[in-house]
């Protein structure tokens, strides 16, 4: 009996410092993935029909120097004037340094005025500048390729609108690291 306390108080010391540990290290496991690839592929379909025009099949954005691809003049007229001076990257370290420490949900929020803004074709918006249906999937899907343009992996749970995960934290590690520069 004796031994059995002894035992479990030196189980929940372990437990504290383990834990304990995690936390001052920054070890913690990355969470298993928190969309489907069937999200991050649709997402990437509906990106490549229109916001990929300006903010680039890389994601990396534009500066607005001459020669970037797809050239402006290949664009839609609506959209050439928005094109032509910086479109912000949507991946690698300036992205993680104005999104690294945001949650996912805030993300997609942002990511759905896109949508409102610049509809991809299959959404259901009537008139550009609408904010889309409450329940459009394309926010979702476009931040799930976000997400796995910047190393995040999917898994078996899908996005939703409300997922509230710090978007460093599943991110890819070498991201992280530029990021601390
Ligand atoms: C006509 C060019 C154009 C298109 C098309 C476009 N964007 Fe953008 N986007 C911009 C520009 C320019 C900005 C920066 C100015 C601003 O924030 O409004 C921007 C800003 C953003 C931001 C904020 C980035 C940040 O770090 O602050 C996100 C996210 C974004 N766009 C996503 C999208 C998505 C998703 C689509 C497709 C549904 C899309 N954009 C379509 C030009 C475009």
């Amino acid at each position: 009996m004796v031994k059995t306390v002894k035992y479990n108080a030196l189980l929940i010391v372990v437990g504290v410092l383990g834990s304990g540990l995690f936390v001052l290290t920054g070890q913690q496991p990355a969470p298993s993935g928190v969309f489907t690839s069937a999200q991050a592929e649709a997402g990437r379909k509906a990106y490549e029909d229109t916001c990929g025009k300006c903010h680039t099949p890389t994601l990396l954005g534009r500066k607005g120097d001459p020669g970037e691809l797809p050239p402006v003049s290949s664009l839609p007229v609506y959209m050439q004037e928005m094109a032509s001076g910086p479109v912000p990257p949507l991946a690698g370290a300036d992205f993680m340094g104005r999104w690294g420490s945001r949650k996912t949900a805030e993300l997609t929020e942002r990511i759905n005025q896109a949508v409102g803004a610049f509809p991809p074709e299959g959404t259901n918006i009537p008139v550009p500048g609408h904010a889309p249906a409450e329940s459009d999937p394309t926010a979702v899907n476009i931040t799930a390729w976000v997400l796995q343009v910047n190393g995040a992996r999917a898994g078996t749970v899908p996005l939703t609108k409300t997922t509230a995960i710090i978007v460093r934290s599943i991110t890819a590690d070498q991201t992280r690291q530029a990021d601390a520069h």
